[in-house]
């Protein structure tokens, strides 16, 4: 590393309050394997799947966990999210596995057993089979039903501090009836578009499960807040929209529809999760898409790691002062000098959002684990490289980076912060 790199590494490490939150993330679909009693393994598996890979074993984090969290408190994290999955806790409806929530209840214990604070998701796009076959999220009563898993879910969360509902309502909102239309009809459907979701030209998110979502987020919020002593918030995916010239009005209402309605919804709550990757222009005619010398990483997404700056400032404008946790934020990149390099950017810009007044909570990198991409395992996002034939972890030398920016910043924390550290 050459001076200037120092320099600048040295400027992020003064730039982060006392208690700040540093970790990575991951979820159950993802990692676990073997999560059959999920509309994503029906849909993954289906003779008409639109997905050319499956989750399968996923990396057997469901039974590898304690490595998983032991390599990342080794490099120096202090926090793991991660999330419980509903498809195992209630496989057939009101039908409680209570072996399944001791079995979280123990990644809990483990996570704070190796001083990693617990951040638990409760909903990360995947749910049980009968929850899709009855309409999912469209059904007359899904936000009963998922209330009564809450519930039960609660019942292991009492000591979790931070505890994140819904997962990204905004992607769910415009993915919505997918996983549905599979598991209604073994046909094809036309509509399906054949590529992971990374790559697909994407809608508005639908109004009416918007209104849905943010009823069930509301009434986990009151069940969480009455069973424990949790911070309780949902997690947006933030897009980084940027207005062409003359677009600005477009901008105004496309950011709106994307995003910033389901940041509004924070502003009653905890914290507001933040989670971004990249940006994208928004031009007369919506969103733009991205010219092949944009797509610069795995995901075909821009290399933007002054996105989550830009994000950060968002969700404090539109929510109006919620503290904010960046609960994602990657690369999907081969090159693990390209993710320290973008990591470095985004801490810089978190840094400089800081230094102007915004109360950021912590950094959780997306993601702890190489993992299942939902459709394809081509895009690396890890932190720990996985052989998913022996399911061998090698950390990469970016966790022991984002180790030692732990480490040095709960080192220097209390210094005060004087003026902003933006990249220069
Ligand atoms: C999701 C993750 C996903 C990541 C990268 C987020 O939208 O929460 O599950 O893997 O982005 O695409």
């Amino acid at each position: 590393m050459n001076r200037r790199r120092d320099e600048t590494v040295t400027q992020i490490d003064g730039a982060f309050p006392e208690g700040f939150l540093w970790g990575a993330a991951t979820s159950a679909h993802q990692t676990e394997g073997e999560n059959t009693n999920s509309n994503w393994w029906h849909l993954e598996t289906a003779p008409n799947s639109p997905f050319a890979e499956r989750s399968g074993a996923a990396v057997d984090s469901y039974r590898r966990y304690p490595e998983d969290m032991r390599l990342l408190a080794d490099a120096g994290l202090d926090t793991y999210r991660f999330s419980i999955e509903w498809a195992r806790i209630e496989p057939t409806q009101g039908e409680f596995d209570t072996r399944e929530l001791e079995h979280y209840r123990s990644m809990i214990d483990t996570a704070i057993g190796l001083g990693l604070t617990p951040v638990v998701t409760l909903h990360h796009f995947t749910t049980p089979m009968w929850f899709a076959q009855r309409g999912g999220w469209a059904s007359p009563d899904a936000v009963d039903r998922f209330a009564a898993y809450v519930t039960q879910a609660s019942t292991i969360l009492a000591d979790v501090p931070w505890i994140c509902t819904i997962n990204e309502p905004n992607m769910i909102a415009l993915l919505t009836g997918m996983p549905e239309r599979v598991a209604a009809t073994e046909e094809q459907d036309a509509t399906l578009d054949s590529r992971p979701i990374a790559a697909l030209a994407l809608p508005t998110p639908s109004d009416d499960v918007t209104r849905v979502l943010t009823e069930a987020h509301r009434r986990a919020v009151d069940i969480l807040r009455a069973a424990t002593d949790a911070k309780v918030g949902w997690t947006v995916s933030a897009q980084g929209f940027e207005a062409e010239p003359g677009a600005e009005s477009v901008f105004t209402a496309v950011k709106w529809a994307w995003e910033d309605r389901y940041l509004e919804v924070s502003r009653d709550d905890d914290f507001v999760g933040v989670q971004s990757y990249t940006t994208r222009k928004i031009g007369l005619d919506g969103p733009v898409a991205y010219t092949s010398a944009e797509e610069q990483t795995m995901t075909g997404w821009p290399f933007r790691p002054d996105a989550v700056g830009l994000a950060v400032r968002n969700a404090w404008s539109v929510t109006g002062g919620t503290p904010v946790l960046v609960t994602e934020n990657g690369i999907a990149t081969a090159d693990d000098r390209q993710r320290i390099a973008y990591v470095e950017g985004a801490l810089h810009s978190l840094a400089a959002a800081i230094a102007d007044g915004i109360d950021v909570r912590g950094y959780l990198h997306w993601s702890a684990l190489d993992n299942y991409e939902w459709g394809e395992w081509g895009p690396t996002f890890g932190l720990i490289a996985v052989d998913r034939e022996t399911f061998e972890r090698t950390p990469r030398p970016s966790l022991a980076w984002l180790g030692a920016r732990a480490h040095a910043a709960r080192a220097a924390s209390g210094r005060p912060v004087l003026e902003s550290v933006e990249a220069s």
